[in-house]
């Protein structure tokens, strides 16, 4: 078994594997991330074809503090007060890479910007520390699938594919970073995240352009790409369930449904259903399962990333 319980020990030897190139997952705030030394071109690779990611779609550094993201990248004014809002956190920015940044050009798919953040969990700051390179990280599933909130989720998906597991415990967030484009003269939402995109537009003074569709296709915007799927088919904005469905509920008012049930949150928490939405989707992703339902969510603040990755989740899938 290669999953390790993330004591001092554990981290050393996962910081010896990322500088010797190989592939290191580990927990986040948000969700477990698949890492490799972001420089070496060879380990960088190794996550998509570990990943099976059918696309080289770029990736995101983590760096251990704000000074190490200025030797790769450049912090714009806008950047800079993101940052010091948000960072260590569930914040990525899309920045300006420097020309001597040394990063791999993989990480950026040959794009002159790279997305970066400073991660908020103790064990992947202690990593990052020991590490001392830079850490290109996807979410440590397989493409397309639903992202890993516990080190079982990354065991399931990738196994014996990854040197390493650094078991943390449950992501504390439990969804994917805000990413924010701050590399051009407009300041761009890409992907709605763990950040309310309320909280952004307070934090830098006026309201954000959305890019819609974007996430993960920041070349070419306006598709809906299936991804966050489950197995079983998904089916948004249920009242009612069918039979042989499994409910993805949320809020006090459940209907009656003889078959598999999960609430995201019985108060109507939105914080709490981020938590627990990927490890619910998993739970109800059973072979016998038609279809998982999910009750309407309300779409203001995390509610917004919330819905974000259930259309996805819902949206057709690619043939194989
Ligand atoms: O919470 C998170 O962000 C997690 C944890 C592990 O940190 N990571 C994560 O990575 O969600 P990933 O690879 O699943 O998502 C990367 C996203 C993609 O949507 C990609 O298109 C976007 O970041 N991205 C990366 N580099 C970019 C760039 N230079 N320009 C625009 N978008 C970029
Ligand atoms: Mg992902």
């Amino acid at each position: 078994m290669n999953i390790e319980k993330a004591d001092a020990q554990a981290v050393a030897k996962a910081g010896a594997v990322l500088r010797a190139g190989g592939l290191v997952a580990f927990p986040t705030e948000t969700v477990y991330g698949l890492g490799a030394d972001a420089t070496q071109a060879h380990a960088v690779a190794a996550i998509f074809a570990t990943k099976g990611r059918p696309r080289f779609n770029p990736l995101i550094v983590h760096a251990v503090d704000v000074a190490t993201v200025e030797r790769y990248a450049i912090m714009t004014p806008v950047a800079k007060v993101l940052a010091a809002a948000f960072w260590p956190g569930p914040l990525t920015l899309v920045l300006q890479r420097r020309a001597d940044s040394g990063l791999s050009d993989l990480v950026s798919a040959g794009m002159d910007t790279v997305a970066i953040r400073v991660p908020g969990h103790p064990l992947a700051t202690a990593l990052l520390a020991e590490a001392q390179v830079p850490v290109a990280a996807p979410s440590a599933n397989r493409s397309g699938r639903v992202s890993p909130t516990c080190a079982a989720h990354v065991a399931a998906d990738l196994g014996d594919d990854v040197d390493l597991i650094l078991d943390g415990g449950p992501a504390t967030v439990g969804l994917e970073s805000t990413i924010v484009d701050c590399s051009g003269e407009v300041v761009r939402l890409l992907r709605p995240g763990a950040i309310a995109t309320d909280l952004i537009e307070e934090t830098i003074g006026s309201p954000i352009s959305r890019v819609e569709g974007a996430t993960e296709t920041p070349t070419s915007p306006g598709q809906l790409e299936s991804h966050y799927a489950p197995a079983a088919r998904v089916r948004l904005n249920v009242e009612r369930p069918e039979k042989g469905e499994a409910l993805l509920a949320f809020g006090p008012n459940v209907p009656e449904h003889n078959g598999l049930v999960l609430n995201l949150s019985a108060r109507g928490d939105l914080t709490e259903a981020a938590v627990r939405l990927f490890a619910s989707l998993r739970e109800l992703d059973q072979p016998g399962v038609s279809a998982i339902a999910v009750m309407p969510i309300p779409d203001t603040g995390l509610g917004e990333a919330i819905n974000d990755r259930l259309t996805r989740a819902a949206a057709p899938r690619p043939r194989v």
